[in-house]
C-alpha cells in the first residue's frame, strides 16, 4: 500500500477493494468539499485504478469542477456536450435503442494522439437491474505474460484508426448510431481523423508500470497487414479479459467513477434491454504513450 494512504485513512471516509487486481470503492467522501489534487487522493487513484466514489448527486458543473482537479479536459471531436456545460458528454441507452455505447474493450480514446489520462463518469438515470462496467488491468496482463512473450512483444506498435468500419458493421459511428438517442449526441466527425499509433508495450508517466496497451480500437500492428496481425491481437485481447484482471462495477445514482485509461480497459454490459441508462461523462487530456 502506497505511503499517502495513512493519511486519506484518517479522514472521515472509507476505502474498500473491489477485487484483487483491481478498483476500491469509496463511501463517504463529498467530492464537492475536494478543492484540489493532493498527493495522497493522486496516490489513491494510481494504486487502485478505479475509484468508485458512491453518492455524488453532482450537478454537469460540479462533476466538471472535480474532473479538472486531475487535468485538463480532453477535446473529444466526435460528441456534442450538454449545452449548460459543453466539456461534459452525456451516454444514453433509451428504451428502443438498437446500440448500447461502449460494450467493447476499451481504453477511452486509444486512437487518439494523445489518447485520455482518466475518464469520470457519473451515473444518473439507472436500469433495475444490470448495466455494470466492467474493468481490466492492463498492467496484471502485462506482467502475467512470459518472458519470452514480453520480448516479442516489445518492440511492436498499434494502429487505432477511429474511422475504421469494421466495429461498426461497416458503417461510420454516425451511422450506426442514426436513429437513437446517441445519434442527437454525435456530431459526426468520424470520417477522415488521423490514426493513432501507439506502442504496445506502454509505460505509466506516473508509476513507471508497464501494461499491455491493447483493446477493441487496435486494428493491427505497424509493419503487419490485418491478416499477420488477427492472430495475435485475438490472443492479447483474449489475455486481457480473464477474470482475475478484472473488477465489476455494479452502478447506483449518484456513483462516480474515475478510471485510469492508461493502464486498464473496461466494458459497459449491455445487458438491460428495454431500459433506460443515462450517464453524464468528462475525460480527461493524456500524454503521448511511450
Ligand atoms: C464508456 O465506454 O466510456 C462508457 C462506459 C459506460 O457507459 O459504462
Amino acid at each position: 500500500m502506497p505511503e499517502g494512504l495513512t493519511k486519506l485513512d484518517l479522514q472521515d471516509f472509507s476505502v474498500t477493494p473491489l477485487a484483487g487486481a483491481l478498483g476500491a470503492e469509496v463511501c463517504g467522501l463529498d467530492v464537492t468539499t475536494v478543492k484540489d489534487l493532493s498527493p495522497e487522493l493522486n496516490c489513491l487513484f494510481l494504486s487502485h485504478k478505479v475509484l468508485t466514489i458512491r453518492g455524488q448527486a453532482l450537478e454537469p458543473a460540479a462533476l466538471l469542477a472535480f474532473s479538472k482537479l486531475w487535468g485538463d479536459v480532453h477535446f473529444y471531436p466526435y460528441m456534442t456536450g450538454l449545452p449548460e456545460e459543453p466539456q461534459v458528454f452525456e451516454i444514453v441507452t433509451a428504451p428502443d435503442a438498437k446500440r448500447v455505447f461502449g460494450n467493447r474493450w476499451h481504453s477511452d480514446q486509444m486512437y487518439d494522439a494523445h489518447p485520455c489520462k482518466a475518464t469520470l463518469l457519473l451515473a444518473k438515470d439507472l436500469p433495475s437491474v444490470g448495466g455494470d462496467t466492467i474493468f481490466t488491468d492492463l498492467e496484471a496482463a502485462y506482467d502475467a505474460l512470459s518472458n519470452g512473450m514480453k520480448a516479442m512483444l516489445a518492440g511492436l506498435r498499434i494502429h487505432c484508426d477511429p474511422a475504421d468500419k469494421t466495429r461498426y458493421g461497416g458503417k461510420t459511428r454516425a451511422e450506426w448510431y442514426a436513429g437513437d438517442d446517441m445519434s442527437e449526441k454525435l456530431n459526426g466527425k468520424d470520417q477522415s481523423p488521423p490514426v493513432g499509433i501507439h506502442p504496445l508495450i506502454r509505460t505509466h508517466p506516473e508509476t513507471g508500470r508497464k501494461c499491455l496497451f491493447v483493446g477493441d480500437q487496435v486494428q493491427r500492428f505497424e509493419g503487419l497487414s490485418l491478416e499477420e496481425s488477427a492472430p495475435l491481437l485475438a490472443y492479447l485481447m483474449i489475455h486481457i479479459q480473464q477474470p482475475e484482471f478484472t473488477c465489476r462495477v455494479r452502478w447506483e445514482p449518484g456513483t462516480l467513477v474515475m478510471w485510469d485509461n492508461r493502464c486498464t480497459c473496461h466494458y459497459a454490459v449491455a445487458d438491460y434491454v428495454g431500459e433506460f441508462r443515462r450517464m453524464h461523462r468528462v475525460t480527461i487530456s493524456g500524454d503521448t504513450p511511450y
